[in-house]
């Protein structure tokens, strides 16, 4: 019996057949993949990276149709607070170290060096870097993140419901992974 292959030829065995690679991702894995190949590339990331201990340091790193590549670092200790994304969908990728996430009620992701999480719009998280040393990661955004609402954290809410109020308010980064 013919098949598909033996009809029209392995296109994989005539290349001017193949679709050209994009140049761009523009699927969910495709930025994921992205994302892992700027990960190896240590070279390319670690010169930049600062670290600093008054206010969580970010660089953008790329930019593309659609889309927005950040580096960012984590002092022992530095969060970002509970938000969401606005209309993005995003890749996070731990570069270095170890960051926690905290997802829900108290649901936690210990994310090490080469740990990805993926994303969609409304998605809300708190990343924070509960270990002894400096951390850094990688953040997709498509489309490019505009808006990051802040929303409360779990131990906010827990207080006010038991009838008492916060210290203070959430933290308020630009960028919260
Ligand atoms: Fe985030």
């Amino acid at each position: 019996m013919n098949s598909d292959i033996q009809i029209a030829g392995d296109p994989l065995a005539i290349p001017h057949l193949l679709p050209p690679a994009p140049a761009h991702p523009s699927t969910v894995s495709a930025f994921a993949g992205l994302a892992r190949s700027l990960a190896a590339d240590r070279a390319g990331w670690a010169p930049l990276v600062q670290y600093d201990a008054t206010s969580r340091w970010y660089h953008r790193l790329r930019t593309g149709p659609g889309y927005e590549v950040w580096l960012l670092s984590w002092v022992p200790g530095q969060g970002s607070g509970a938000h969401d994304h606005g209309a993005s969908s995003g890749v996070l990728t731990v570069l270095e170290g170890e960051l926690t996430e905290r997802v829900g009620h108290g649901e936690r992701h210990s994310l090490r060096a080469g740990a990805q999480r993926v994303f969609a719009p409304g998605y809300v998280h708190d990343v924070v870097n509960d270990a002894l040393e400096p951390a850094v990661s990688l953040h997709i955004y498509f489309p490019g993140l505009t808006d990051m609402p802040m929303h409360p954290s779990q131990d906010a809410v827990r207080e006010r419901a038991e009838g008492r109020v916060p210290d203070a308010p959430d933290t308020l980064d630009v960028l919260g992974g």
